[in-house]
């Protein structure tokens, strides 16, 4: 992979996601070009309202096709709720996307970066940098179930989590992994065997399987009531935490939460077997309260880049990318960071500053 050309596929979408995207991208040509990497950009305008008022849907027929064709899918966010209902655009274009790929990693960092005023009382930047590791296709996410008796008292509704050998020791293998390579090599486990009784404790013993073929790593596991307290209030001591579906899910919203502002969090599906491209995206959505004003802050879509580069084995210019983004950030320079960050600045002055401070990293 690494002396051939990454095809990256760009998706802008809708609203502040094709306001930061051109950031993204910017960044990700200077650190191709201060490293030496050889990335090719395409722009495609699907997934997004636009595309649906034109057409009457998210996606073109042969999207699939067109997307099979590349190594990353480089997405803004999608999303105009006064024009096309949300559960359309985003089940007719993203969901499709991670499900058709197979994308069964959900990956996002937690990490107090200089500069950003963190939530929780006390914490300093280097004290919370952990991962999320989110199963990404089953679990409790399932379409089994059903509903009887509609209309009567006993109208009755029945959904039936789906846990696979497969799906569950793929997700752990991903993270034991991430575990592995970590300075601390320390793995959580979010369990809930007290009150669910039957995945639970099956998803607990995949995890005693799979640590013993990781004899390094270091395993705990917490039931996720506690595990959420934890993340409050014990941050810094998580080094990889792996969930399923639905307690992924949770944890990879309050995990970012805990280190700052919606605008610089990204989050990565990966398909590891990159049998499909991977995508790679901020955690907000299309803004449309600040869209069109050009004051969305770019971090997250940055941010997501480098995951993109991480992903691929480029850790030097992603270690830039991210370097560039905690310089800038820690001046807190008012002109430059934008107002969710407490600044006056816009998109640009924020992008452009850490496009610059990539250009200079070597
Ligand atoms: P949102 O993330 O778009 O916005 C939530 C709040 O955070 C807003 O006040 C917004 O101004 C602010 N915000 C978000 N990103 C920001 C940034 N980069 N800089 C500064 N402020 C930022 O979530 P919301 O409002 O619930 O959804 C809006 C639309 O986006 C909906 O159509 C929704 O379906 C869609 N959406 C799409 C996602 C995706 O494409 N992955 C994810 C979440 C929502
Ligand atoms: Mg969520």
């Amino acid at each position: 992979m690494a002396d051939s050309t990454l095809k990256i596929a760009v998706i802008p979408g809708d609203g502040i996601g094709t306001e930061v995207m051109p950031y993204g991208v910017r960044c990700l040509e200077a650190a191709a070009k201060v490293f030496g990497i050889s990335l090719s950009f395409q722009t495609l305008d699907f997934a997004s309202c636009d595309f649906y008022k034109k057409h009457g849907d998210m996606l073109p027929p042969d999207w699939k096709e067109t997307l099979s064709g590349f190594d990353a899918i480089y997405f803004g966010a999608v999303g105009m709720p006064d024009l096309v209902p949300d559960e359309v655009s985003l089940w007719g274009s993203l969901l499709k996307f991670r499900r058709e790929f197979d994308q069964y990693i959900n990956l996002r960092p937690c990490r107090l970066l200089a500069g950003v005023d963190c939530p929780l009382a006390g914490r300093k930047p280097g004290d919370i940098d952990f991962w999320i590791v989110r199963e990404n296709t089953e679990g409790e996410y399932s379409s089994i179930g059903g509903k009887i008796f509609e209309g009567t008292d006993r109208e009755t509704v029945i959904q039936e989590t789906v846990m696979t050998r497969t799906g569950i020791d793929r997700v752990l293998r991903y993270a034991f992994d991430l575990a592995q390579s970590r300075p601390r090599k320390r793995l959580t486990s979010a369990t809930k065997s007290n009150g669910i009784s039957i995945t639970m404790p099956y998803w607990d013993s995949r995890v005693r399987e799979m640590a013993s073929r990781y004899p390094e790593v270091n395993v705990d596991k917490y039931h996720i009531d506690i595990l959420t307290a934890h993340f409050v209030q014990r941050p810094q001591i998580f080094d990889v935490v792996v969930g399923s579906n639905l307690f992924g899910d949770i944890l990879s919203d309050l995990g970012p939460a805990c280190t700052g502002t919606i605008g610089i969090a990204p989050s990565a599906n990966i398909n590891p077997d990159r049998k499909f491209p991977s995508l790679f995206e901020p955690v907000h959505g299309s803004a449309p309260d600040i869209a069109g004003k050009g004051i969305a802050n770019p971090v997250g879509m940055i941010w997501a880049g480098q995951m993109l580069l991480q992903h691929f084995g480029y850790h030097d210019a992603a270690a830039a990318i991210l370097q560039a983004i905690e310089t800038v950030l820690a001046q807190r320079d008012q002109g430059i960071i934008t107002a969710d960050m407490g600044g006056k600045g816009t998109t640009k002055s924020l992008g452009e500053a850490i496009e610059t401070a990539i250009l200079t990293a070597k």
